[in-house]
């Protein structure tokens, strides 16, 4: 099955963010008969050592087609931060057989993960110890869910800001929130800098998808 959710809405009047994800299900074949790609892009899809990794590649240029873009108007900058030239503004993600793409006019990001029992093993590395056991109250099932939203959040986050040196562990916490909640907020501190983001996530199929706007 190949587009599997459009999500659209305006954050304020005028403005537009969509959200495209995608089931991959299609063999790499029969994606790559469906997508034109730049000899840039054609290089770096004959890289990849996994086949799944070119299949979600490729099911990201489809999603691009559904929302009116080619490969061509894709660009990387030198950190892989990926970007349109006619002002509007894209993130990317994969993970196993989903990808999504997030297009909007505001400053956005990101991620979908597979909710996983592991997470629990790394989350010393992204979240600090007074969060963690407040946390850890909840049921394992929850704290897995909510784990991975913190996770994802930060991906998200530091997609947009795209700088080296950020800690998720150090410098990104995200409120905390209920799963109901769908939203949070989130700050990152770096450099002197504060900024605050918009976090919203949903969960399909035992994934979890998360975008964060920059308030
Ligand atoms: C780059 C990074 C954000 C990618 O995230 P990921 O969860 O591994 O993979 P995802 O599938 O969600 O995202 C991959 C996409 O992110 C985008 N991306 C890559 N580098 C990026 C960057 N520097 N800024 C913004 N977006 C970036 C690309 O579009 C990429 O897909 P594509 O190359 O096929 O187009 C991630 O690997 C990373 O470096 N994270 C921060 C480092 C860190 O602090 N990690 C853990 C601390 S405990």
């Amino acid at each position: 099955m190949p587009l599997y959710k459009i999500i659209n809405f305006s954050r304020s009047v005028g403005t537009t963010t969509q959200i495209l994800i995608w089931k991959i299900t299609e063999s790499l074949e029969e994606l790559l008969g469906q997508v034109v790609l730049k000899e840039k892009t054609q290089v770096r899809l004959n890289k990849m050592k996994s086949e799944m990794h070119q299949r979600a590649f490729l099911s990201v240029r489809m999603l691009l087609k559904e929302a009116g873009y080619t490969d061509f108007e894709l660009h990387y900058d030198e950190f892989g931060k990926p970007y349109f030239l006619d002002g509007n503004h894209i993130s990317i993600t994969h993970s196993h057989h989903f990808s999504a793409i997030i297009i909007s006019e505001d400053t956005v990001g990101i991620d979908i993960e597979l909710q996983r029992e592991k997470i629990i093993r790394i989350a010393d590395k992204f979240i600090n110890e007074k969060e963690l056991s407040r946390l850890r109250s909840f049921d394992a099932i929850e704290y897995i869910k909510k784990l991975t939203v913190k996770w994802g959040a930060k991906e998200a986050i530091f997609k947009i800001r795209n700088e080296k040196g950020i800690s998720f562990k150090d410098h990104i916490q995200v409120n905390a929130f209920e799963l109901n909640d769908k939203k949070t907020i989130a700050k990152l501190h770096f450099e002197g800098i504060v900024k605050e983001f918009n976090i919203i996530f949903e969960e399909f199929e035992n994934f979890t998808l998360v975008y964060a706007f920059e308030k």
